[in-house]
């Protein structure tokens, strides 16, 4: 197999020591560290995410571009975001695998197709869907049980990892995350109104706040770090100092 190409067959035993290996994604012959990375959208997540997994050598798991891709898969076959049933049959149907750090769709790179408006909001009405959630929460952990690995979401430290060694919730004031996206959207070009970026933000966050399954919050042992008044490099350094310390005092 290409080493590159990640993906799993073997079982997660979320019981497993893990130790970490530095500089190195793979775990051939030894147990993984998992990071995980979780808050609302505009903390910085993914970037902060992205970076550290560099920092350490570990691989990184964008585990919102899945449900975004369910998200981009059903608007192209006109699925009702409500229709709970054939969203899990879709799921159940698309492969996913971790390619040089991007998650592929069924052998196709959609990195440029999943990040317009429409498939952020369609994302976060089929991250309700609790059949969804379980195969793709099923598909981070076959992922990360062969890597040393730095996870980002809404439940990666809550639902997905709750064994994980070093555990994060960012979080930043919302004007603050609105106004980082509305800059992220103008440098590609999208004049879009700061407020109407507020609302819309601000309906995600609820919807991710309250719905059943995997709510979005703070694992009881994570370190939550405001980066309101961060840039991404220091936010990076306060966190791969912490992974550090802790997988020396492991
Ligand atoms: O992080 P990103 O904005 O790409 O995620 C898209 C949507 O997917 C979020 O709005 C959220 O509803 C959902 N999500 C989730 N659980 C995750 C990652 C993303 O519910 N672990």
């Amino acid at each position: 197999m290409n080493a590159d190409r990640i993906r799993s067959r073997a079982p997660t035993d979320e019981s497993t020591l893990r130790r970490p290996l530095f500089g190195s994604t793979s775990r051939s012959n030894c147990p993984e560290m998992i990071v995980t990375i979780d808050g609302p959208a505009g903390t910085g997540k993914s970037t902060v995410a992205r970076l550290l997994a560099k920092q350490l050598g570990f691989a990184f798991l964008d585990t919102g571009s899945m449900y975004r891709m369910i998200a981009l898969r059903s608007l192209m076959q006109g699925i009702d975001p409500g229709n709970a049933e054939a969203l899990e049959q879709l799921t159940l149907k698309s492969r996913m695998e971790l390619v040089n750090g991007v998650i592929e769709l069924d052998g196709e790179n959609v990195e440029g197709l999943i990040r317009t408006a429409e498939v952020t909001k369609v994302a976060s009405l089929v991250a309700q869907v609790p059949a969804v959630r379980s195969e793709l929460v099923r598909r981070q952990r076959e992922i990360a049980s062969t890597n040393n690995i730095v996870c980002e979401g809404r439940d990666q430290g809550t639902v997905a990892f709750p064994h994980a060694e070093c555990k994060f919730f960012l979080t930043a004031a919302p004007e603050e995350r609105a106004r980082r996206r509305q800059a992220e959207l103008l440098a590609k070009g999208e004049h879009v109104d700061f407020e109407k970026l507020l609302q819309e933000q601000t309906a995600r966050d609820q919807r991710d706040e309250v719905r059943s399954v995997a709510p979005l919050r703070p694992a009881e042992d994570a370190v939550i770090v405001d980066t309101t008044s961060y840039t991404v490099d220091e936010v990076v350094r306060i966190l791969e100092r912490t992974v550090r310390e802790r997988a020396a005092s492991a």
